[in-house]
């Protein structure tokens, strides 16, 4: 959700903010806002509700004075609505001191009765003020801003990233995050601060984590790190293995569009490193000791929207390939269930952005009692791995667009070499079966090139059907989750009712919805599998032709027996059926965003929407 920004160093610190900002507006947010300490030790700040825009176009009519100490911020609104006084910065001791803020603050109610009896007012209905008083006031009693921020940390319950800088103390940005996203951009004679690393990486690659209840101090040559204790700690670096122009739209329509064009390389680097003379060999897995690996006797997958739906394709799977139980659970229902875990349960958490709150919880739930955890996230330095006992990433680069595609391309392969090294582990699949899956995987990427050719008939049938109301979606087997990631996606971005079903439920209520002009899309297993899937879908699609439904078939090429029968056919390659998934979503995906583009609509920023739900 909401973006920030810290920077100290030699250049115009503006620049650095706004451009920073820019990179973080997919994040989701409703305000902006700047402060910089120039030259002269004095405190500018400038905030509004709206775009980046209306900020910006306010500096250029009536500028900041500019200097080389600075923070910025975009607010995805929480306590208090979107507006001027509610925008970040707040500031503390009269004026000197700036603080912006993401997350939530659960005990800020009793903390601004503090305030407010030793005399302060406010200017706006939001928690973060309450910090930006806390600390100026600790700092008006320690005269130095790492300090008050450590005194005021420790007084906080919930979720933060804070960044504060005082009008006294130029060249000194303080940042802290407890539950809440912060990653470090280390330069040369300049350092920087942001929510994740698209906020800096136009400036340089070198990161640094920062652990959870953890402070630092960053100046132009110095970065300094403590617990909320205070004591120093040491923090690894890593490389970002994306360039700025990467988070750029790059000529495309939109990042949609860009991002559902890399689906085939999204899955070819997510496999890259990861296979030994034909068999799977994760390294990243050594942080769960194979001895481990061998001893699990259930899997749980927690995750939301359409991590989730990657989550259930890797279900079927990993059961098929390594024998082993594998249940997929909403994050968020997962953790006010209390779930009976044991200390040979793995739980694998799925998450983009590595931010999601509702998984994060869940995966220190988990940690709790006593379950190993396995991240799998796209998101390098991410809160979510760093709350891991592993992390496997995805190596899709910067998935900037709301509507996650080839996030979720990338997330069920990596599942899926999970599930072939543990079956190999395990000894459920042999060598010669677990090399022919890898092959199978590794063919995915040029598959996918040629799906992504049938985008143009896809973009006429969007265009055609720009009016409609509801659209059903039907899959069976890995399929079923297809088809509920084709409904998630038309409804986050054309804002229409559609619904993913699996296809054995028709008859059981789901027929009552079909209707002359109904569109269903139905995704087709492969006329080659052995389990009569094929035949029973087939027949699905005659049940709801009869009562005058649309269908749009996506079957593999060469199926004949869809023909008679759907309006439309949808030709992906031949793959295995488990491979079927990675190629069948990816029509859903244009489609998705053809209608959208069709109504008129924003594809990269749907209405109501963040790209990271960093709150409960
Ligand atoms: C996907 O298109 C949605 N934007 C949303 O469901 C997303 O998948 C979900 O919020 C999980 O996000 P994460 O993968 O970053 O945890």
């Amino acid at each position: 959700m909401c973006g920030i920004v810290g920077y100290v160093g030699n250049r115009g610190s503006l620049d650095v903010l706004v451009g920073g900002l820019k990179r973080l507006e997919y994040r989701g947010y409703d305000s902006a806002g700047v402060a910089v300490i120039d030259p002269e030790g004095r405190l500018g700040t400038r905030k509004h509700a709206g775009k980046l825009g209306v900020l910006t176009d306010d500096l250029g009519a009536t500028p900041l004075a500019d200097g080389h100490t600075g923070i910025g911020h975009t607010r995805w609104a929480t306590h208090g609505g979107p507006t001027d006084e509610n925008a970040h910065p707040h500031l503390g001791d009269d004026g000197r001191l700036a603080l912006i803020h993401n997350g939530i603050i659960e005990n800020f109610g009793e903390l601004k009765d503090e305030l407010a009896a030793a005399g302060h007012t406010f200017s706006s209905e939001t928690d973060s003020e309450v910090a930006a008083l806390l600390v100026g006031d600790a700092y008006r009693a320690t005269g130095d801003l790492t300090q008050a921020m450590l005194q005021v940390v420790n007084r906080l319950e919930g979720a933060f990233t804070l960044l504060a800088v005082h009008a006294e103390q130029p060249g000194v940005v303080v940042g802290a995050r407890r539950n809440s996203p912060l990653v470090i951009g280390l330069g040369e004679g300049e350092n920087f601060l942001g929510s994740d690393v698209a906020a800096f990486v136009a400036y340089t690659r070198r990161a640094m984590e920062i652990g959870q209840d953890q402070l630092v101090t960053i100046r132009p040559d110095s970065v300094e790190i403590v617990d909320f204790g205070g004591a120093p700690v040491d923090a690894s670096t890593f490389e970002v293995d994306w360039d700025a122009s990467a988070a750029e739209k790059g000529g495309w329509s939109s990042f949609m569009a860009k991002e559902i064009s890399e689906e085939p390389e999204a899955v070819a680097k997510t496999i890259i490193g990861r296979v030994d003379d034909g068999l799977v060999r994760i390294p990243e897995l050594d942080g769960l000791d194979e001895g481990f690996l061998s001893t699990i006797d259930r899997v749980v997958v927690i995750a939301c929207g359409t991590a989730a739906y990657a989550g259930m394709v890797g279900k079927y799977a990993i059961e098929q390939w390594a024998r082993v139980p594998v249940d997929v659970e909403l994050a968020h229902e997962f953790r006010y269930r209390e779930p009976v875990l044991g200390p040979n349960t793995l739980v694998v958490s799925i998450s983009q952005s590595g931010e999601t709150m509702d998984t994060l919880m869940a995966v220190k739930y988990a940690r709790k009692e006593g379950a190993k955890t396995l991240s799998i996230c796209n998101t390098q330095g991410a809160t979510i791995p760093r709350e891991s006992d592993a992390v496997v990433y995805t190596h899709a680069g910067p998935e900037v667009a709301v509507a996650s595609t080839k996030a979720f391309v990338a997330q069920i392969t990596a599942m899926y070499l999970f599930g072939i090294q543990l079956g190999q582990v395990r000894g459920t699949l042999d060598d010669a079966r677990a090399r022919e899956l890898v092959r199978e995987l590794q063919a995915v990427p040029d598959k996918l090139a040629t799906v992504l050719a049938t985008g143009d008939r896809i973009r006429e049938l969007a265009r055609w059907m720009a009016d409609t109301q509801s659209v059903l979606f039907l899959g069976r087997h890995v399929g079923y989750p297809v088809a509920l990631e084709g409904a998630l996606k038309l409804k986050e971005l054309a804002y229409i009712h559609a619904e993913g079903f699996a296809a054995g439920e028709l008859k059981h209520g789901p027929i009552a919805l079909i209707e002359p002009g109904q569109v269903v899309f139905v995704i087709v297993p492969s006329p080659r599998d052995t389990n009569s899937l094929h035949a029973k879908v087939v027949s699905n699609i005659q049940e709801i032709r009869a009562r005058g439904a649309r269908v749009i078939a996506i079957a593999e090429a060469g199926d004949a027996a869809v023909l008679p029968h759907a309006d439309e056919v949808i030709r992906i390659p031949l793959a295995s059926p488990f491979f079927e998934p990675l190629l069948a979503v990816v029509p859903l995906h244009i489609f998705g965003m053809e209608l959208a583009a069709a109504k008129g609509l924003d594809v990269d920023q749907p209405r109501n929407l963040a790209k990271s739900v960093t709150v409960e």
